[in-house]
């Protein structure tokens, strides 16, 4: 979740010693608005590039071997948070050191694997399918209220309020009371991807990373933690023999899940719709067949991944292959790209929902770190598909081709998405 660090524009080693120039800049506005022509290149002739001190890897079998090993480590995350952070002269404890020290995403073995023993069952598929009509209720919610004027913006009406009341109902927490709540997550998630934190940003991170911990840490207080059937009392009564996680923790967990999995839902959502509504022979097809629902949204994270790349750091020397990767060096891994990949994905740059073997995508990582919250964003989309564009047929594109977000530069994430609504079947 880690962007590359902010160097001007650098050439591939491998191609330049070919006497191949091959510029890539994977912080440029053309890169980041189309990705895909790059990624293309890139693993068609040089799948294990080096640039700016970094290995990038684009093959979906290169991704796969590197996110299932223990040799490379996301501990990275941490370091460029250290390096990076001002000091801000503040007594202990830091809201900021507090977090890296003790969330999930930052914890190696055995405190990683502890973590996921004692959390997974509140995210397996079963339980989210249980909550369904939680998600249901939310979804058809912001649907009615954008319908009202006639037109609305997808991102702002649906995408961004849709996640964050879920994450919220699934704890039992009136995020109406907090004006401010989706701010403070969203200046929390920039931790995650930390490459390109302005000193300013970690000031609002500190604050908010502060705001946060207060809420979660009086709500969950607040809770009888035991017997209910939310969130918080489903972590509370997660045992592994004599083990359990504490009220930390499971403040910590909570807060993981807004800022883990808002943006990330809401990217998915308004790509959804978008390119559901720009292949209209795809969503015929599933209005014909709403069984395809699932494979779809899998196309969706496979097509326009909205995490388009993570990275780890190696922490031993080791062979890969024909190369070495020294202890230290790290692996930028492109998601967005491997799920493109030819060898992986027949005929790769085609939307196609009935593709068989959309649901191995990468688009939730792979492996021990995979993401604990995929069968929660895949079912939320799966309902503002299915309600908005599946149940109503009036839906159709108001405006421009949209574009990117800029914001962050490793999420593939709509700026806006107006639709309109009353159009004839
Ligand atoms: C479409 C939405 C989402 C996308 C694309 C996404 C993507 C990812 C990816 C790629 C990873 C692995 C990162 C790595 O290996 O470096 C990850 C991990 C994670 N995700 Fe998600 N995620 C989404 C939604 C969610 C939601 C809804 C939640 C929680 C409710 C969540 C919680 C997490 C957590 C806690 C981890 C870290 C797991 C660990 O380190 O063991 N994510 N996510």
């Amino acid at each position: 979740m880690l962007e590359p660090d902010a160097r001007p524009a650098g050439a591939t080693r491998s191609n330049e010693a070919r006497g191949k120039p091959f510029r890539f800049n994977p912080l440029s506005e053309e890169f980041h608005q189309d990705p895909y022509p790059v990624y293309e290149r890139l693993q068609r002739e040089d799948p294990r590039s080096r640039m700016l001190g970094s290995w990038i890897f684009t093959s979906f079998a290169d991704v796969v071997r590197v996110l299932s090993s223990r040799t490379y480590s996301s501990r990275l995350f941490e370091d460029v948070i250290w390096k990076n952070k001002p000091d801000f002269g503040i007594p202990e404890p830091d809201p900021i050191q507090y977090f890296i020290r003790k969330a999930i995403v930052f914890t190696e073995n055995p405190d990683h694997a502890r973590l996921r023993r004692l959390t997974n069952s509140g995210f397996t598929r079963g339980q989210i399918d249980a909550e369904r009509s939680l998600i249901k209720a939310i979804v058809d919610a912001a649907i009615d209220r954008a319908a009202r004027d006639g037109t609305a913006d997808v991102v702002r009406a649906i995408a961004e309020p849709v996640p964050l009341r879920v994450m919220a109902g699934r704890l039992d927490l009136d995020v109406d009371v907090h004006p401010d709540f989706a701010r403070w997550i969203n200046d929390a998630r920039q931790l995650l991807d930390p490459g390109l934190m302005t000193r300013s940003d970690y000031e609002r991170a500190h604050a908010s990373m502060s705001n946060l911990l207060r809420v979660m840490h009086e709500h969950v207080d607040g809770c009888p933690f035991h017997g209910g059937s939310n969130l918080i009392e489903k972590f509370a009564s997660a045992r592994w023999g004599d083990d359990r996680l504490d009220r930390n923790e499971i403040q910590l967990l909570s807060i993981m899940t807004f800022v883990a999995g808002t943006e990330t839902t809401k990217a998915l959502i308004g790509n959804g719709v978008h390119l559901l509504l720009t292949h209209p022979d795809q969503l015929a097809l599933l209005r014909r067949d709403r069984s395809l629902l699932r494979q779809a949204v899998d196309e969706v994270m496979r097509y326009e991944s909205p995490l388009q790349q993570t990275k780890r750091v190696a922490i031993a020397d080791s062979k890969f292959d024909g190369i070495t990767i020294r202890k230290g060096e790290q692996i930028l891994l492109c998601l967005g790209a491997a799920n493109r990949d030819p060898a992986q994905f027949a005929d790769p740059q085609r939307f196609d929902i009935s593709r068989r073997n959309s649901d191995t995508h990468l688009a939730f990582g792979y492996g021990m770190r995979n993401c604990l919250g995929g069968a929660l964003a895949a079912t939320i989309a799966e309902v503002v598909i299915e309600r908005l564009l599946v149940d109503r047929t009036d839906v159709t594109l108001a405006g421009a081709t949209p574009r990117w977000q800029t914001q962050s530069r490793i999420l593939r994430s709509l700026e806006k998405l107006p639709i309109r609504f009353g159009a004839a079947a």
